[in-house]
């Protein structure tokens, strides 16, 4: 799919030939003063009249009309030098790639060198274009029926690069493509709806995952998750059809079972609220209550193909949240894997209650650095909108770690604090260690302060991405619908980590 080659010929032949625009004073040098001679200085008329712009942001196509071998040629405005950040790069391609797709390009070429800067190396350009090629182009098909007709898409891309090293270049593209693929793995497992997702069909699709990648994979039944104790899961589960699952993925990319990172995502397939029903708009979207588990599953996907050096634990409860004549019900009190018992206040607080008892099976397995991603509460919508994980801690520098992954996977996260008065409301019950809902004040911190008593001493981070999974609007790297947040971070997380002296 990726070929590389060294500078771009006059002569050669491609459907399109992608250039970068940026806002210079001095217009015309190199690979644009040989296409203006081309053109007997018409291009630099398109730029006068600005058929042709430097714009961040804008793409301008042209047909070259036989002039050379290239059929059209695709400008793409990157606006001044100084400003162009990786983030912003991979966002102008999100664009472009979004537009090849619409016009259904099937082979296209780039002069990757217009991209680069002082601050934006050739390989930092092709890795935020190999992301942008897969995300921006994803597309959820649905069930609609509809004719079988072949779809084309872009099947071909050749970078043109004089100046670097072409097993790097390519390198650095398919590590960004292979970060989109992630992503959008996480996009199709959050919209796709839950009759068709159940714990049994994500259980399904780890194995093959393990397969794929030759992880270690462990499926707890629910005959073993009643013998472990798990009783929180299993609350949540009693009232459902459906069996639950425990997923267990390994990935060991050190010698030895040591520095384990552990992964945990929510796998709620379906949320109804349980007995603490929700209304029937709040009900509707729950397909996505198992974001986490995607981003977990997403992560795994990209650790499987860029194999770094690091021990990985990944575990997802999975089930969904049912109303029957045996579900679990608010004053239930229900006994943790820790042995922490919990008074339920309300059934519609399930994701950390699935969430406590794979996080204590977390450490079981080795884990001795914990990531939790969940869709825990609309308390995070409230407090940081649709556009910003909540994140919370025990654990600065870990912290520190995952907020560098997410700045440069350009999904924004925000602390919210945990302080004693929380843990104290959480541990406020009289017939049980904690209560799963003190109240609707600060929720989304007190869900935290939750899962951090499970947690307990082992360095924890927690990611609300009840806002973020989802989106109702398009943007440069993907359509509406699931974004797949947090499976780039984590994946990028992993890949850097460096182990926390103790
Ligand atoms: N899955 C929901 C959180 C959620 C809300 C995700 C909106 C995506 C969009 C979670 O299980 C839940 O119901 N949380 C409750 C907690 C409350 C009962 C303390 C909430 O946020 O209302
Ligand atoms: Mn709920
Ligand atoms: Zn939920």
């Amino acid at each position: 799919m990726f070929e590389m080659k060294t500078e771009f010929n006059e002569s050669n032949e491609h459907e399109g030939l992608v250039i970068g625009l940026f806002d210079r004073p001095e217009k015309f040098t190199g690979l644009l003063a040989r296409l203006d001679e081309i053109f007997e200085g018409q291009l630099k008329e398109l730029v006068k009249s600005g058929d042709i712009t430097a714009k961040f942001k804008s793409i301008n196509k042209i047909h070259t009309l036989g002039k050379m071998g290239v059929k059209r040629i695709w400008f793409v405005g990157l606006g001044k030098e100084k400003e162009l950040s990786f983030e912003k790069a991979r966002d102008v391609f999100g664009q472009l790639f979004k537009l090849i797709k619409a016009q259904k390009q099937e082979e296209l070429a780039f002069a990757m060198e217009t991209f680069t800067t002082e601050g934006l190396t050739a390989l930092d350009a092709a890795h935020a274009a190999g992301e942008a090629l897969a995300l921006a182009t994803y597309e959820f098909k649905g069930y609609k029926q509809k004719s079988n007709e072949p779809e084309k898409r872009l099947e071909n891309l050749t970078i043109y690069c004089g100046s670097n090293d072409f097993e790097e270049l390519k390198a650095s593209l398919t590590v960004g493509y292979a970060f989109g693929k992630g992503t959008n793995s996480a996009r199709t497992l959050v919209n796709t709806p839950g009759n068709l997702l159940t714990a049994s069909d994500m259980a399904d699709y780890a194995k093959n995952l393990a397969a794929k990648y030759d992880f270690e994979v462990e499926i707890l039944e629910k005959a073993e998750i009643e013998k472990l104790g798990m009783g929180a899961f299993l609350a949540v589960n009693q009232g459902s059809t459906e069996p639950p699952k425990m997923i267990v993925l390994k990935y060991q990319g050190k010698d030895d079972w040591k520095d384990v990172i552990g992964l945990v995502g929510k796998g709620i397939t379906f949320d109804t609220g349980g007995y603490s029903i929700k209304t029937k708009t709040g009900i509707v979207g729950m397909k996505s209550d198992m974001g986490g588990a995607a981003a977990v599953l997403g992560a795994m996907e990209i650790i499987g193909e860029i194999k770094p050096e690091q021990n990985v634990v990944a575990v997802i409860p999975s089930t969904d949240n049912m109303i029957s004549g045996s579900a679990f019900k608010p004053d239930d009190v229900i006994t943790s894997m820790s042995g922490k018992t919990i008074e339920v206040l309300n059934t519609d607080a399930e994701g950390r209650l699935v969430l406590a008892d794979a996080v204590t099976y977390a450490k079981h397995h080795g884990a001795e650095y914990l990531v939790d991603v969940a869709t825990l509460t609309g308390g995070v919508i409230t407090a940081l909108g649709l556009h910003t994980t909540g994140a919370m801690t025990n654990h600065d520098s870990l912290y520190e770690q995952v907020l560098e992954a997410s700045k440069e996977s350009g999904e924004r996260i925000w602390q919210l604090p945990l302080f004693d008065t929380e843990k104290e409301r959480v541990r406020n019950s009289k017939v049980a260690d904690l209560n799963n809902s003190p109240g609707s004040e600060g929720h989304a911190l007190v869900a935290g302060a939750f899962i951090g008593e499970f947690a307990e001493e082992t360095p924890w981070v927690h990611l609300d991405i009840a806002g973020t999974a989802t989106t109702s609007r398009e943007y440069d790297l993907g359509p509406a619908g699931a974004t797949g947040v947090m499976t780039r971070t984590l994946a990028l997380f992993v890949e850097r980590f460096d182990p926390i002296e103790k």
